[in-house]
């Protein structure tokens, strides 16, 4: 097993945020973890990638146990997070956002480059855009893209398809599965349940701090009370969702 969360409790001063969560990652695999807001997904990721403590519980990774590791030694390890939000840096170009993904790591970084611009050509185009002024579908794929420079073993991902037009969304996932394919394995978070569970091997239902449901991901689709609950009744169609707006000043050409 790649990551392994054996029973993790996670406070947030008093609140008890993750009330004894475990799950497992095998390599390889695109494992989803889906809830409603406030269910405990962010603290989950943030909680592996080292941002928050562990009040109880273990998680290893790769055959270690990293509880107690600082976040930064976890990326050296192996683990890349793209944030909730997406965390990238407004005033620096698309390429300096690229190389701040892989600043714990020496060297040549021009075929992890190669291979981001090649997942993402929108961002081979807009190199020197400063990374505040593309759209959020731009943006999500820029994070993505940055997280990927560390080379992780296992790729975080918060929510890439939250806030964008229905269209981006497919080709967000359909990056993640080719990421997959490419020999990432994948834990990913999202309120979307329907496409999560139709790109992930095996998914996770979390209410309120707690895996309810574990799964292979074809026989959650087919759930019941998960097609009740996180996609929409019976016919299980995605929810509409915002238009994907720009983030500022709109899209101006590349400047490289
Ligand atoms: N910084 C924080 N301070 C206090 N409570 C928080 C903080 N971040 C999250 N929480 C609480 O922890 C719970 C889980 O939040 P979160 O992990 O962000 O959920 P999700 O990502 O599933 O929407 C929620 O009840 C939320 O209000
Ligand atoms: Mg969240």
């Amino acid at each position: 097993m790649l990551l392994e969360i054996n029973d993790i409790h996670v406070h947030y001063g008093k609140i008890a945020a993750l009330k004894g969560i475990s799950l497992e990652v095998d390599e390889g695999e695109i494992v989803t973890l889906i809830g409603a807001n406030g269910a405990g997904k962010t603290t989950t990721l943030k909680t592996i990638s080292g941002l928050r403590p562990l009040s109880a519980g273990r998680i290893t990774f790769d055959g270690k146990d990293i509880s107690r590791l600082a976040g930064h030694k976890r990326v050296l390890a192996g683990i890349g997070q793209s944030p909730e939000g997406r965390g990238i840096f407004p005033g620096m170009s698309v390429a300096d956002n690229l190389h701040m993904g892989a600043y714990a790591r020496k060297g040549d970084l021009s075929k992890e480059l190669a291979e981001v611009y090649e997942l993402f050509p929108r961002l081979a185009e807009r190199k020197g855009q400063a990374g505040g002024t593309m759209s959020g579908g731009e943006q999500q794929m820029l994070a993505i893209g940055r997280a990927l420079m560390a080379k992780p073993k296992v790729l975080l991902l918060d929510e890439p398809s939250m806030g964008l037009a229905p269209m981006l969304v497919q080709q967000i996932f359909s990056i993640i599965e080719k990421i997959n394919e490419r020999g990432t394995t994948v834990l990913l978070v999202e309120q979307n349940a329907q496409q999560a569970l139709q790109i992930a091997h095996r998914a996770y239902v979390i209410e309120t701090g707690r895996i309810v449901k574990s799964a292979a991901a074809v026989d959650l689709l087919d759930d019941p009370e998960v097609r009740a609950a996180y996609l929409g009744g019976d016919l299980g169609e995605p929810e509409s969702i915002a238009a994907d707006e720009p983030a500022a000043t709109a899209d101006g050409p590349a400047k490289d």
